[in-house]
């Protein structure tokens, strides 16, 4: 529960750094949706997935947008274009481990990059599956697992690992685990899907290293929120040499590694 609470609290801190952009996260899909469908957005932040959802693949007679950070909702509740557009959004705070909806409630369900910071992801899966109608459809997209060698992030865990106890580095590392693309097609087929389709897609670029050294803690900061004062002034201190070490004088190599779950649950 307490790492629950920690990830929504470091996404309430970010909340105006969401919902901005237009593009579309699920081009490979073959359908849009009929207007009479519903429609639920597991982790929907500050509604930016729900809306760029209904502008690329259609609008739902119903949506309801679920997060497990207040603030991020209360950002969502503001942007007055997107509850027109639905005809009605619900936004409510809770858990993608447990959702608060009884099962076959809904024709589509899409979450894109949130189911990251899981402690199961069958657990997921399998309440996805549940709130799904028969024959409902799963658009589902996350960071996967090969973002943990991120430079960038492997400056942040090295540095925690210097720091910090094996006892303590543990739960602080699990807070961000991302599966793979065969542990997400594993927990998709067994949660009960059909025509499970699994696509990965990397994207490379050169970050400037300073810019990370202010930007990412505040990214990471749940990493950091256990720690007392000094700890914490000491990971970002070796953070920072890890991160110019690393960048040998030029640009700090960085890259997005996404895992994209399409899948159906069977009539
Ligand atoms: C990177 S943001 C993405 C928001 C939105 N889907 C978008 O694309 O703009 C990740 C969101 O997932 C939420 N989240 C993380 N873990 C969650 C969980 N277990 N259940 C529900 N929401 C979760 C966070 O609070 C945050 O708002």
């Amino acid at each position: 529960m307490e790492t629950r609470n920690r990830i929504a609290r470091n996404y309430d801190r970010r909340a105006q750094d969401f919902g901005g952009r237009s593009d579309d996260d699920f081009p490979q899909l073959g359908w849009i949706m009929n207007a009479r469908e519903t429609l639920l957005d597991v982790g929907c932040g500050a509604g930016g997935s729900l809306r760029r959802f209904m502008q690329h693949h259609g609008s739902a007679s119903r949506a309801v947008g679920l997060d497990i950070s207040p603030g991020m909702l209360r950002r969502a509740a503001e942007d007055t274009d997107l509850a027109l557009n639905a005809g009605g959004v619900r936004w409510i705070l809770g858990d993608a481990e447990s959702l608060p909806f009884t099962s076959e409630s809904f024709d589509v369900v899409i979450s894109v990059n949130s189911l990251s910071h899981l402690s199961s992801l069958d657990r997921a899966m399998r309440n996805q599956h549940r709130v799904l109608r028969r024959g409902g459809r799963l658009a589902m997209k996350f960071r996967g697992d090969l973002t943990l060698e991120r430079p960038v992030e492997r400056a942040m865990r090295d540095a925690l690992a210097q720091e910090l106890s094996a006892d303590r580095l543990r739960p602080i590392l699990d807070m961000y685990r991302p599966s793979s693309a065969e542990g997400a097609r594993q927990s998709t087929v067994a949660a009960g899907f059909g025509d499970v389709e699994i696509l990965t897609s990397r994207r490379d670029w050169v970050s400037d290293p300073q810019e990370l050294i202010q930007r990412f803690p505040e990214i990471a900061g749940y990493m950091l929120e256990p720690l007392t004062h000094g700890e914490r002034e000491r990971v970002l201190g070796q953070f920072r040499r890890n991160v110019l070490e690393a960048s040998g004088g030029d640009g700090l190599p960085e890259f997005g590694y996404s895992v994209t779950v399409l899948a159906t649950k069977p009539s």
